[in-house]
């Protein structure tokens, strides 16, 4: 039940913040020949990370011109399949919400609800754990290609001494962070809803009557040794000349019966 209000908010928080990003480092070129110089140079770039399409204009130091410096990476793949994983388990799990509310009775018709729902269940498990992993390891390399530091390397005019490059700001990461533990924490979520689903679909109950079949054929047994052991007769004033028979009836009429109506 607490899948049921949690997965869909955890899902949405988890595309919201990697599909909904878009961030901004800040690099500076102080030419040896002042004019010029460009000592604010912004970069904008936004989900889906195809870093390689991400340009900006940065003065060569001689006169006026400038050059048109690309960044370097394309990972769009990742993000893209975490934002998708995260989107589908969404509208999946916003419409398990619906029937499991509201037709309760029909998702437990021929069981087929419940089986359904266990299977999609561990293949969305499955799938979080490895989108995020994937989109943990393209954060981690978006991160290195963003950096003002490396951005610098990139421009022709930093690789002359004369010039002075330097940093201003790099991009803010805590949405992107948050995505990827949300990434994480809904793989926990769907993954530890595994054993309530496997509950639903009834075959721990087959497994659990046969523990009960055995049992109850346990109880047949010790119901019958009060006839052979007289001294515990004369101990406890539990067992009464009277109540001997019933123990005996109850195993042989009650056990089969309760048995057969659970099947
Ligand atoms: C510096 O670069 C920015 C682009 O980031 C541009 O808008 C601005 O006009 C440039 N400034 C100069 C002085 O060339």
């Amino acid at each position: 039940m607490c899948m049921v209000i949690f997965a869909p908010l955890f899902a949405i928080f988890a595309f919201a913040t990697c599909g909904g990003y878009s961030g901004q480092l800040r690099v500076s070129v102080d030419c040896m020949e002042k004019a010029s110089s460009n000592l604010s140079i912004g970069i904008d770039f936004a989900y889906p990370f195809r870093l390689y399409q991400v340009s900006f204009e940065a003065p060569v130091c001689e006169g006026i011109r400038r050059e048109r410096v690309f960044l370097i990476g394309d990972y769009s793949s990742s993000a893209e399949f975490f934002v998708t994983i995260a989107v589908f388990a969404f509208l999946y799990s916003l419409m398990a919400t619906i029937v499991y509310i509201f037709f309760q009775n029909k998702y437990r018709e021929n069981n087929r609800g419940p089986l359904i729902d266990f299977i999609v269940t561990v293949v969305f498990s499955f799938m979080w754990l490895v989108s995020s992993s994937a989109w943990a390891k393209a954060l981690s390399d978006v991160k290195l290609a963003t950096d003002p530091d490396e951005v610098q390397l990139l421009i022709s005019a930093c690789k002359t001494q004369t010039n002075k490059c330097g940093s201003l700001h790099g991009a803010r990461w805590s949405g992107l962070n948050t995505s990827v533990a949300f990434g994480f924490l809904n793989f926990v979520l769907w993954a530890g809803n595994i054993w309530f689903v496997f509950k639903e679909t009834g075959w721990h109950k087959g497994a659990a009557r046969l523990a009960g079949g055995a049992s109850e054929k346990q109880a047949g047994t010790f119901t019958q040794e009060p006839y052979n052991q007289g001294s515990f007769d004369q101990t406890g004033s539990y067992n009464t000349q009277g109540n001997l028979g019933q123990p005996s009836e109850y195993s042989q009429v009650g056990g089969p019966t309760s048995y057969s109506n659970q099947m």
